[in-house]
């Protein structure tokens, strides 16, 4: 069925509803997309400290990222190799070593088994360890790759985007709020959603404040008669704060890597009025600035990675988004917000103010999601098509998708 499905695709059309719906499909999401490819799942921020742990759910596995004594993060299949109990049930926490809390089997946290009582003399612990995951940071966000052999083209990616990510200086960050939004709708919904600006102005009262409709598949070039005052405005802004970034040597130029199998897009975008920050008043919501930075009005930049995260880069704050797929219309938006790990509450930033933009976003996008999820189940849905001037993300989307499934699908 999958492959007829894929074959029927018509390109520049929204997906047929069997691929937002069914089990078949979600299972196929699971192991060729999830199980194959790179995966935005956290921050170094996660586990500041040697021992802390996090465990993430992900393509149908479970997997402990934990920092190690040697400061070093890796990841593990969370499951004993005695009997396969789960080692950790909890969302997070801190360990000395991970405890089977079966048998009490003791792995360290480099994932040796340490301890394991009452075994015959020619057991050999040293082939019970647990079982890595590929785990890479690019500049403090992790990302899982669950395959035997790793999806190729991460340090690709790596190459281009530090110099873009070094200067906010993200392993110097922590975690000032996250929120964990279930959404009742395709995981493909969700992206499909973030991939495009065509609905900004009609659905994002707080967000159309800080950031202009274009940098998101719309080009001021092909700006409609009655967006042609917004797009100069917008062109204006480009030109300033392109000044700013060269004198601060910040790479600034679009990089569209989306059709790599480890595709990614990024580019800095203006922020309005103040240019500092997506928050109600464009100011920095963060008097502690990230990195080296010593004056906010920067704007920011901006990072999607295929198939599941987008991000943004202010000086004084960053906000992460990962995407993970619960079931075949339910799906984890996870947000992060991170500010400088000096940074005080209530002295230098409030969760109010850092919070308010993305917050009232990702609840529109969600309600966005839920009501095509809703349509998209109904007989009458027929997928219709993009528009060309600015639902080209999309389309690049739902290209990597079907690529990625026809390569590891047979026909
Ligand atoms: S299942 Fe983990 S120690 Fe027995
Ligand atoms: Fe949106």
């Amino acid at each position: 069925m999958l492959s007829d499905l894929l074959r029927r695709r018509r390109p520049g059309h929204a997906l047929e509803a069997a691929f937002y719906t069914s089990d078949e499909v979600f299972a196929q999401d699971l192991a060729v997309i999830f199980g194959r490819h790179w995966i935005h799942v956290g921050v170094e921020a996660d586990v500041p400290e040697p021992g802390d742990f996090v465990a993430v759910n992900l393509g149908g596995e479970s997997v402990v990222i934990v920092r190690g004594d040697d400061q070093e993060i890796r990841a593990f299949h969370n499951v004993c190799r005695h009997r396969g109990s789960r080692l950790v049930m909890e969302a997070q926490g801190s360990v000395g070593n991970l405890v089977c809390p079966y048998h009490q089997w003791t792995y360290d946290l480099e994932g040796r088994l340490i301890s394991a009582l009452h075994m015959q003399p020619d057991f050999d612990p040293s082939c019970h360890g647990l079982k890595p995951v590929h785990l890479r940071s690019l500049a403090g966000l992790l990302f899982l790759c669950l395959a035997p052999e790793a999806a190729p083209g991460f340090d690709a990616m790596a190459e281009v985007m530090e110099p873009y990510l070094s200067p906010h200086n993200l392993r110097n960050t922590k975690i000032a709020h996250q929120t964990d939004l279930v959404e009742r709708g395709n995981w493909k919904l969700v992206m499909e959603n973030n991939r495009e600006c065509y609905h900004c102005n009609a659905s994002h009262p707080e967000l159309t404040i800080p950031l202009f409709e274009y940098g998101f598949g719309t080009y001021p070039e092909t700006a409609a008669p009655e967006h042609r005052e917004m797009a100069a405005q917008y062109q204006l802004a480009e030109a300033e704060f392109t000044g700013i970034w060269s004198a601060c040597g910040l790479p600034s130029a679009e990089v569209d890597r989306l059709a790599d199998v480890t595709g990614f897009r990024t580019m800095r975008l203006p922020i309005t009025e103040a240019g500092e920050s997506h928050t109600l008043d464009t100011r920095a919501a963060s008097r502690r600035l990230l990195g080296n930075f010593t004056q906010a009005r920067m704007g920011g930049l901006s990072f999607w990675t295929q198939p599941n995260s987008w991000h943004h880069f202010m000086a004084d704050h960053a906000v992460t988004f990962c995407v993970l797929p619960i079931g075949p219309e339910e799906t984890l938006v996870r947000t992060r917000w991170l500010v400088h790990q000096d940074a005080v509450e209530g002295r230098d930033y409030s969760i109010e103010n850092l919070t308010q933009v993305w917050q009232a976003t990702n609840d529109q996008d969600r309600s966005l999601v839920e009501r095509t999820a809703a349509g998209v189940r109904s007989s009458a849905y027929e997928p219709g098509p993009y528009s060309q001037q600015t639902e080209g993300l999309v389309d690049k989307f739902i290209d990597w998708y079907t690529n990625r499934l026809r390569e590891h699908c047979p026909a």
